[in-house]
């Protein structure tokens, strides 16, 4: 095999290649990517009938190191391979495989399924995804439960749970106590299929799969495994991101009324012009799964990198005269890896989410900054462009926190370089935004030029870092800067080298305020089969690339996020945005939906996306605000600014070849509704900043479906267009073209007011509302305070200090809570306590403050800020006066408007200048 050098085309020849690449690349192309039928193991998987391939049994089923553990065996002897077709058929019939169970506090159940030692070589598990601690909160499983006839071995769960292990076939069954009827099963309908490595005997034999004239060798034979799921009880299934849907529900995929549909694929692929409606994977995937339904909530996570496909069932799928009503059939398939996959017993949809987070870590606390507005573009030219769309956002009085380099910024495509004429000093550069309060991001992609002057590429090939080709030279892809390789960042030593280039000398010419932006990590592989890196490319620990695809831009973001927290001496919270991701990415940072197209079709998709993320972890996320792929006419770009104004991660971003698109380029009336949204974002911050500590605490995310707060409102499961805003606030999307008017469903219980007018709503039914062009609806629910801060200034770092506003919106019996948070905004030093917490609770006419810190945490964080007005909603008329204790002071109560942005609004009881200081315990009493 000659060397990559000697196969690299001449420098015309590839640049030409390059070129047809790129263009080619520039729409979806359906037969780029691998469907179910290409690839066996989905093919034979998916053609499977319940209970038509040879059953396993559990044996010697036993309690062993406080954990159930079990051998499992063929029910009955294999078949002879009659047809010679099956490999399955040529495996080793003494070799068994083993299982364990496991229990976790807080509702989870673990199942463990691998080969015996036995095997010729180890499968790969994840590692560095579960949380390190994970193991102390394993519980200890006192004893078995079996009936008199063996059949089962049951054992305690959670208060009111309890798993079974059906023994042959064997199943998984988690039950509410005393009840028949499971709430989650794996392995009823009998579709278990483990396929066990194997040595090649002769070389006769062809495990080789081609596509599209890649060849993967495919050297330890098929490897894939394949069981179904149940979800009993459920109505509804979500989850399994990235897939690009205009609906939050997963559909099925397979069944009666089902048109012929793929899978839901988890491939982490770099997909040009993906579409807004597909189950075709895209650059990230979580293989968890949640449903919810009326009865309850359950979860399934697989914890496995290599690529899956999910079907979603439709009643009826296996052509039975009796299709299962009330329980949801999935089937997982997988090409590589081994079982480690987790059950969530809920019961209530937030319980669940509590218990994924419980294991694969909370969302990082992101700096105050990132919450608020980026400015992003594919490219800002120079040092000029940056200075003046940073002066043109203060002449048109419009706030924004980041300016984004892209990838021309560089010199030639290496990362960590600038390009000297365009970016001459980049310190300074970055010193004038910083002043203003403003920070910089630049990106950072994982191909590295090979090019031996290049001192990153020299240092890894030199330190053997990059990921070999099967061949086990340097694996050699095409990127952006042409010909690269790829760092092995599976190994944590490449990871810890790879932190260090952050490092203030290392990165010349980046100061504190720089941030990076991680894209391209799928890994992007230009020539590669389906655009990344062949599966048989080779890692550390002689693992597959096909074993670790999924996670690969997992271990990326990981390298860097620590990188910047090493550059910041552990005190500064890093803000890396990454566009591959897995389970467990909360903890690095932030993501997004990657290349969208600017239509409406995407706007509407993006919000189904963000609020599928957040149920899987990733709370901070968000997507190009105006649509990557084209221009958008002004109205779309108006309402996508309105709609993105409530995504966690509000960024604006455009490929190169658009026109440009700042905010002040269409004319007055345009430039003031964007700025207007963004306002509204501004003046939200404080509210957003601390949902995003709940979320870092909890898991529950920024922004949720419906079904998350009212899940027992059955209108609410279906919905995709609509989300809250954390607890308080109900968005809804204006997805049509001059649209007029639009239909919008408040949940029950409550009523709601609208919050630009004031306006109040009864819960529970579908309210037709006109649409204006100044604003999407939005409302505040009945019986909760926002904060809020209604100075604008060029950007969130110059509000710190700015007072508050409290708006309390009053339910029937005039009460209402509400929380706010506040810390540095920056550092480490709330994990000491140095933090703000308060709860605000209006009841009988009076507002409290309460401290929401736990009594003993140490650490102080002190704040002068002061509320400068409460607004308050559904108060009846007659309020004269507030009285303020401690201190017995007066505070004028007037009418007044519930936004000072203009826009007609109704004037609601305002107290002015209460005066209060957030870090103080107070009372205020309405006279
Ligand atoms: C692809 C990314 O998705 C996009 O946001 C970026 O602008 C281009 N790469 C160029 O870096």
């Amino acid at each position: 095999m000659p060397s990559p050098a000697d196969r690299s085309p001449p420098i015309l020849l590839r640049v030409a290649v390059l070129f047809l690449l790129l263009s080619t690349a520039s729409a979806w192309k359906k037969d780029e990517f691998r469907n179910c039928d290409q690839s066996p193991f989905c093919k034979r998987a998916r053609g499977r009938k319940p209970h038509s391939i040879p059953s396993l049994s559990a044996a010697d089923v036993s309690l062993s190191d406080g954990a159930v553990s079990a051998r499992l065996l063929p029910s009955q002897p294999l078949r002879q391979n009659t047809a010679g077709d099956d490999p399955e058929a040529d495996r080793d019939p003494s070799r068994i495989l083993l299982l364990r169970l496991s229990v976790y506090q807080g509702g989870v159940l673990r199942l463990q399924i691998d080969e015996d030692p036995s095997a010729p070589r180890r499968r790969f598990q994840v590692p560095d995804v579960l949380l390190p601690d994970l193991d102390d909160h394993r519980l200890w499983l006192p004893r078995l439960s079996s009936p008199a006839a063996g059949s089962s071995s049951s054992f305690y769960l959670a208060d009111g749970f309890e798993a079974v292990l059906i023994h042959d076939p064997f199943e998984i069954q988690v039950r509410r106590k005393g009840s028949a009827e499971p709430v989650l099963s794996l392995n009823s309908l009998g579709l278990f299929d483990f396929e066990q490595l194997m040595v090649k005997k002769n070389d006769g034999e062809d495990w080789e799969e081609r596509f599209r004239g890649h060849t993967d060798t495919r050297p330890h034979g098929p490897q894939s495994i394949s069981f179904d799921v149940s979800f009993h009880g459920a109505d509804f299934v979500y989850g399994i991101p990235e897939h690009a849907s205009s609906s939050l529900a997963l559909r099925p995929t397979s069944g009666p009324d089902v048109e012929h549909s793929e899978p839901y694929r988890l491939f982490n692929l770099d997909v040009f012009e993906y579409l807004a409606d597909s189950p075709f994977g895209l650059y990230g995937s979580i293989p968890f799964m949640l449903s919810h339904g009326a009865r309850s909530s359950s979860g399934f996570f697989w914890l496995n990198a290599a690529e899956m496909q999910i079907d979603v069932l439709a009643p009826g799928w296996d052509d039975s005269a009796s299709p299962a009503k009330g329980r949801i059939d999935t089937l997982w398939m997988s090409e590589a890896g081994v079982v480690d996959a987790f059950f969530f017993v809920g019961p209530d949809p937030k319980d669940v989410l509590r218990q994924y987070i419980g294991i694969t870590g909370t969302p990082a606390m992101p700096q105050e900054f990132a919450v608020a507005y980026h400015q992003c573009r594919w490219n800002y030219r120079d040092e000029e462009d940056v200075a003046a769309v940073d002066a043109a956002f203060d002449e048109h009085d419009i706030p924004y926190d980041v300016l984004w380099l892209d990838i021309e910024h560089t010199d030639g495509k290496r990362y960590f370089t600038w390009d000297r004429v365009l970016f001459p000093n980049p310190k300074e550069m970055q010193g004038k935004l910083a002043a203003k309060g403003r920070h910089m991001v630049t990106i950072v992609d994982p191909h590295i030029k090979r090019d031996d002057s290049f001192y990153i590429y020299k240092e890894a090939s030199e330190k053997g870092y990059y990921v070999k080709d099967a061949m086990g030279k340097d694996f050699d892809g095409w990127c952006w800067p042409g010909s690269s390789s790829y760092p092995d960042v599976l190994n944590p030593e490449i990871r810890e080298w790879w932190a260090e280039k952050f490092s203030f000398q290392s990165y010349v010419g980046s100061t504190p305020s720089l941030y990076i932006w991680n894209d391209m990590n799928e890994p992007s592989v230009f020539n590669g089969p389906e655009i990344t890196m062949p599966r048989d490319a080779i890692h550390y620990g002689d693992v597959e690339h096909r074993e670790v695809h999924n996670a690969y831009g997992y271990y990326f973001h990981m390298a860097t996020s620590n990188g910047l927290l090493k550059r910041g001496n552990g005190m500064d919270r890093p803000f890396v945005l990454s566009r591959a991701f897995f389970a467990g990415s909360q903890r690095y940072g932030t993501v997004w939906t990657g290349d969208n197209s600017a239509n409406w079709d995407q706007l509407r998709a993006s919000v189904p996306m963000i609020l599928t993320l957040g149920l899987t972890g990733l709370s901070f996320s968000g997507a190009d605000v105006g649509g990557f792929f084209g221009n958008p006419e002004p109205e779309l770009l108006v309402r996508w600014y309105q709609l993105g104004a409530y995504y966690p991660f509000f960024r604006a971003h455009a490929h190169q070849d658009t026109k440009r698109r700042e905010p002040w380029l269409f004319g007055e009336h345009n430039t003031a509704l964007i700025r207007e949204a963004v306002h509204v974002r501004y003046s939200l911050l404080p509210y957003y900043y601390t949902l995003f500590r709940e979320a870092s605490v909890s898991g529950i995310p920024v922004m949720r479906p419906l079904w998350l707060e009212f899940p027992a409102d059955k209108e609410t499961y279906n919905t995709g267009e609509a989300f809250m805003v954390g607890p308080s606030l109900l968005v809804q999307g204006i997805y049509e073209k001059r649209q007029k008017s639009v239909s919008v469903y408040l949940p029950m219980g409550q009523s709601w007011y609208n919050m630009r007018n004031g306006a109040a709503y009864t819960g529970g039914i579908s309210h037709k509302l006109e649409v204006s062009e100044d604003s999407i609806p939005s409302f505040q629910k009945a019986g909760t305070i926002v904060p809020r801060k209604d100075r604008f200034r060029r950007s969130s770092t110059q509000m710190v200090n700015d007072p508050y506003t409290l708006v309390i919106a009053l339910n029937g019996s005039l009460a209402a809570e509400g929380e706010l948070y506040v810390d540095d905004g920056k550092s480490y030093d709330f994990e000491q306590g140095a933090y703000i917490h308060r709860r605000f609770i209006f009841a009988d006419c009076k507002l409290t403050s309460i401290d929401v810190r736990p009594a003993k945490i140490g650490g102080k964080f002190s704040s002068d800020c002061v509320i400068e007005r409460i607004i308050l909603l559904g108060l009846p008329s007659g309020a004269k006066k507030a009285v303020i204790e401690p201190g017995n002071r007066e505070a004028d109560v007037e009418l007044g408007p519930l936004t000072l942005r203009g826009g007609s609004s109704l004037v609601a009881v305002t107290v002015r200048k209460p005066n209060v200081r957030i870090a103080d315990d107070w009372t205020l009493r309405i006279l």
